[in-house]
């Protein structure tokens, strides 16, 4: 087939890319994806022992503010009205997150009202006062005091980033969202739910158009297949989603990710912890939180004696590792502008998505800055002959 456009990567920026130049422009899209399967990191399956649709690369919970990103998604799906909620273990006890009233009262054994449980947080955060905090364990004690910080963030996100926060800069947390009422639904966008059918069928719709070819199994920098950079690159527009640094053959240094490890079980029981997610914030456990997917739709019809469940560890990615969250250390930061110098100077390829840009990006975010992609780089170049990147 002729390629008026090939899309490196069918996560949720690339497949957005390509429905728009075939369904928009009437353009013949090729996708090259290096999986075998198209969606990128927000691709669902079914377990085969219980038939619960599991979230392949880590939960996956769908939210957004953005209007036109919110009629769009709805052109290829509708939505469930699942409100995510998120629980965690402290000492044995279940705290509802993040942080509100409810938290805090069950904490300190209290029936605070809110003015109270801010009087007392504030003191409580006065710990460090006047002191610029030196790493994270300090500024997480000045935003939020030490009791509750110690309690809920100090050793979970220790083991998120496999380091103790004492050894982690204060830039990594910039605030820590305490309210001040019971309101514990995790997300506070105007839009949320889930994929009524689930995500493969989302992103399958996205993709159904004669005019779009998809090439699974397929790797950008594997020249023995045809669609490869150096075949490509100057000769057809290109959208590259891959890893930015992977594209120079990591000339400027690698960019460091953090990656996920998923520990899966089955269980012959109905229901394992009555829902979706929930942390565990002490040192001694050695995950970080545990899914039990079937709470994402309590409307399907699963079965009543099993489960399945996916226990969550974090630590660095190396080589071979899927890359999940950049690290963004101040070598990262760096070679990140070197970088971004060398993308905009790739003639005819125009870089985007998460890996593409090391960034992390919801999904609302990948698909808003794609459609954004095509109305200011794609259009103009297809219909005014202007640079795509
Ligand atoms: P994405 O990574 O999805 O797609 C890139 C594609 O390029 C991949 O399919 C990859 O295989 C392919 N590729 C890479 N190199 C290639 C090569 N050399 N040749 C060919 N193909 C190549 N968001 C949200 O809104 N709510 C949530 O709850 C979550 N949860 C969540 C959990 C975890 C653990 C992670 C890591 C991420 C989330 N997200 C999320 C974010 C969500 O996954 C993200 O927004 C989308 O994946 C972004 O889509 P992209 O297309 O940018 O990348």
């Amino acid at each position: 087939m002729n390629a008026d456009i090939v899309i490196v990567g069918s996560g949720f920026f690339g497949l957005t890319i390509a429905e728009r130049c075939a369904n928009e422009l009437g353009l013949n899209v090729v996708i090259i994806e290096r999986r075998s399967h198209i969606g990128g990191n927000a691709y669902s399956e079914t377990d085969l022992e219980t038939g619960i649709e599991i979230h392949k690369y880590g939960a996956h919970l769908f939210h957004t503010s953005n209007q036109r990103v919110w009629e769009y998604v709805n052109r290829f799906t509708s939505f469930t009205n699942y409100q995510h909620k998120v629980y965690t273990n402290h000492k044995g006890v279940v705290y509802p997150m993040p942080i509100n009233l409810g938290t805090i009262n069950q904490f300190f054994s209290a029936a605070y009202t809110p003015n109270e449980a801010r009087a007392l947080i504030a003191e409580q955060a006065g710990e460090l006062a006047g002191k610029d905090p030196e790493n994270l364990n300090d500024k997480g004690i000045s935003l939020i005091g030490r009791p509750l910080y110690e309690a809920f963030i100090k050793n979970y996100t220790g083991k998120q980033w496999q380091t103790d926060p004492k050894n982690l800069p204060a830039s990594i947390i910039s605030r820590l969202p305490v309210r001040y009422n019971y309101d514990n639904r995790y997300f506070s966008d105007t839009y949320e739910g889930l994929p009524t059918k689930g995500y493969t069928a989302w992103l399958e719709a996205m993709a159904d158009n004669p005019k779009i070819t998809i090439h699974t199994d397929t790797d950008f920098f594997d020249t023995t297949q045809p669609w490869n950079q150096e075949a490509l690159v100057g000769k057809v527009p290109v959208v590259y989603t891959g890893p930015l640094d992977r594209y120079f053959n990591y000339s400027e240094g690698k960019l460091s990710w953090r990656t996920i490890d998923f520990e899966t079980e089955h269980l012959e029981m109905g229901d394992f912890q009555g829902t979706s997610v929930m942390n565990y914030a002490d040192a001694e456990v050695p995950y970080t939180r545990i899914i039990e997917p079937r709470h994402f739709h309590p409307e399907r019809d699963y079965p009543s004696d099993k489960t399945v469940i996916m226990r969550e560890f974090s630590r660095f990615a190396e080589a071979e590792d899927e890359p999940y969250y950049p690290i963004n250390s101040n070598e990262d930061r760096e070679a990140l502008l070197r970088y971004r110098e060398k993308a905009a100077q790739e003639n005819g390829v125009l870089f985007g998505g998460r890996l593409g840009t090391y960034q992390y990006l919801d999904m609302h975010m990948a698909i808003g800055s794609a459609l954004s992609a095509f109305d200011n780089k794609v259009r103009p170049h297809f219909e005014n002959g202007a640079p795509i990147n």
